[in-house]
């Protein structure tokens, strides 16, 4: 740990009891001096125990960690992903023209226009129908894929909805063949395009429900690979498989799974939106990587989020966030954040490979507001843990005719966060028990349970309406948080060790499942679990 970590503890130590409400008393700027803006959107962080001095404390820590420089190699092509040997640009498949990023002494940006381009090409060729399957157009798209590959597809395509004006598009994840079942039962095989998408081509999830559609889609259709589309860096493996060169769309290792939504990983929204609405999202995610390149620390607001994320995970200790779209179309967001974040920071080593001396990542979770208020907020308001809350809303809904339920919306998020600060006293508690005719101990009794601690953080980012370029920089945001945490942590952000063992596991018991081998050398668990299950 390094000697700037030690003043945020100190301080932490200082003021964890001091109430975040006297702050504003203190300061009547407070709200705009902890608040970051990019264009429309705003970043308020003035509800958390945050002041000038820790602040400053948090800067000295990014600073410390080299964020310039990191951030430099990121947007440089290094190979900051070190312990897969490759380099992360993202950012080069939303890259404006006449931008250069280049990686092994190769500028990439190019060849990321022309794949989008050929996107782009097919997209309108569905859309319009030019595109013919043996039935005719197309009516419905089916995405399989799982992880990086799913998540923000799904997220994207939800979000979008009042952009959508193109096929449906539907998304098969699960190995669970009920997945794949219940998409399928309600679709015509002669007008449908499967997108098969694997970064990889070898997931196993995938690859067994790519195999299911073939045979489903075999069964009506005389030439199933007219219908199959695949999207992936491993182009032998596509052809492998059958699929006709023109319809692969490919991209490179320098793109994570989780973080490819932009590139051909992101072809179902795009023939849900199309290639203009598609192109707003870019745009979306370049104005963040500017505003990330090129505002001060202090006023960067993804600098900004990540450093209000290490405030609260690894100096106040406490282990989750929970993000809270007052948007329904944002239903996804928490899921794909949970992969963004917890694949990425989720690691207990350092990348010299010595142990981390402060927590990982947090445990990320949520649903949008405000069902969220009828299920969890009990332990958000009053449960023993503190959970850092992270609230999305848009000042403008897609319904005007609905305005007034907009209204609604937003006066509940704005009410929780207020009441996450302020909460409720045992004194309020016990005039509304008075008022209701409670007396003596039993009125005492009642009003404990009525008392809200308060004092919980939460950070508000405030945008004027869901469209395409704002989702973009929503997510654009929150990729660049993850890749600042990452940095002050001193980890690899980019890899996904932790996920094999399960794999490697799942495939050896697949013979014992199927009685082809026996339990030998299992835990007493695991053998009698295959005994009950087999
Ligand atoms: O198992 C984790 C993972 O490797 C993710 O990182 C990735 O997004 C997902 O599997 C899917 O991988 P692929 O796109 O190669 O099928």
């Amino acid at each position: 740990m390094t000697d700037h970590w030690k003043p945020l503890f100190a301080k932490h130590a200082a003021v964890k009891d001091r109430a975040i409400m006297d702050l504003f008393g203190a300061d009547a700027q407070r709200t705009q001096r902890f608040s970051a803006r990019a264009g429309a959107m705003l970043l308020d962080y003035s509800k958390t125990n945050i002041d000038d001095d820790t602040k400053a404390a948090l800067i000295g820590l990014a600073k410390s960690a080299g964020l310039a420089e990191k951030r430099a190699a990121m947007f440089g092509g290094e190979k900051i992903n070190d312990t897969e040997g490759r380099a992360v640009l993202h950012v080069a498949l939303r890259a404006p023209q006449g931008v250069t990023i280049e990686t092994d002494g190769r500028d990439v940006v190019p060849e990321v226009r022309a794949i989008r381009a050929r996107m782009a090409d097919f997209a309108r060729a569905v859309r319009s129908g030019t595109f013919r399957a043996q039935g005719g157009a197309i009516t419905d798209v089916v995405n399989i894929g799982i992880g990086g590959s799913d998540l923000g597809p799904v997220m994207a395509t939800l979000a979008l909805a009042p952009y959508h004006d193109g096929p449906r598009v539907h998304y098969v994840s699960n190995v669970d063949g009920a997945h794949i079942h219940d998409v399928l039962r309600g679709l015509d095989p002669e007008t449908t395009l499967v997108i098969v998408a694997s970064k990889t081509f070898t997931t196993i999830e995938t690859m067994t429900n790519a195999d299911t559609a073939k045979a489903w889609m075999g069964r009506v259709v005389k030439d199933p690979g007219a219908q199959f589309v695949a999207v992936s860096t491993a182009a032998e493996k596509t052809k492998a498989y059958g699929i006709d060169p023109k319809l692969v769309f490919g991209f490179e290792d320098w793109v994570g799974g989780r973080y490819s939504l932009w590139g051909p990983i992101g072809l179902a929204v795009m023939l849900a939106v199309g290639p203009e609405s598609f192109d707003a999202f870019l745009a979306g995610g370049r104005d963040m990587d500017e505003r990330f390149l090129t505002e001060a620390l202090e006023d960067n607001i993804a600098v900004m989020l990540a450093l209000v994320g290490v405030w609260h995970t690894q100096i106040c200790g406490y282990s989750t966030r929970a993000v809270l779209p007052y948007d329904q179309r944002l239903l996804r967001l928490p899921a794909y954040l949970q992969q963004l974040e917890m694949e990425s920071n989720g690691k207990r080593v350092a990348m010299d490979g010595s142990d981390l001396t402060v927590q990982s990542g947090p445990v990320v979770w949520g649903e949008p507001g405000t069902n969220g208020q009828h299920a969890f907020y009990q332990l958000i308001h009053q449960g023993t843990r503190v959970v850092p809350c992270e609230f999305l809303v848009a000042k403008e809904g897609h319904e005007p005719d609905l305005a007034h339920q907009h209204l609604l919306l937003v006066s509940n998020c704005l009410a929780q966060s207020e009441a996450l600060l302020r909460g409720r006293s045992l004194d309020e508690a016990r005039a509304i028990m008075a008022k209701k005719g409670a007396v003596g101990d039993e009125r005492e009794r009642q009003a404990r349970h009525r008392v809200f601690p308060g004092n919980r953080p939460s950070t508000t980012l405030a945008y004027p309406k869901l469209t395409p370029f704002v989702l973009g920089q929503i997510i654009a945001l929150y990729e660049h948080r993850v890749f600042v945490e990452g940095v002050i942590l001193g980890i690899n952000s980019y890899d996904q060790w932790g996920v094999e063992l399960g794999k490697e596991l799942a495939l050896a018991l697949q013979p014992v499942l199927e009685g082809k081998a026996g339990t030998e050398g299992k835990d007493g668990s695991t053998a009698a679990l295959v005994a009950f299950l087999k």
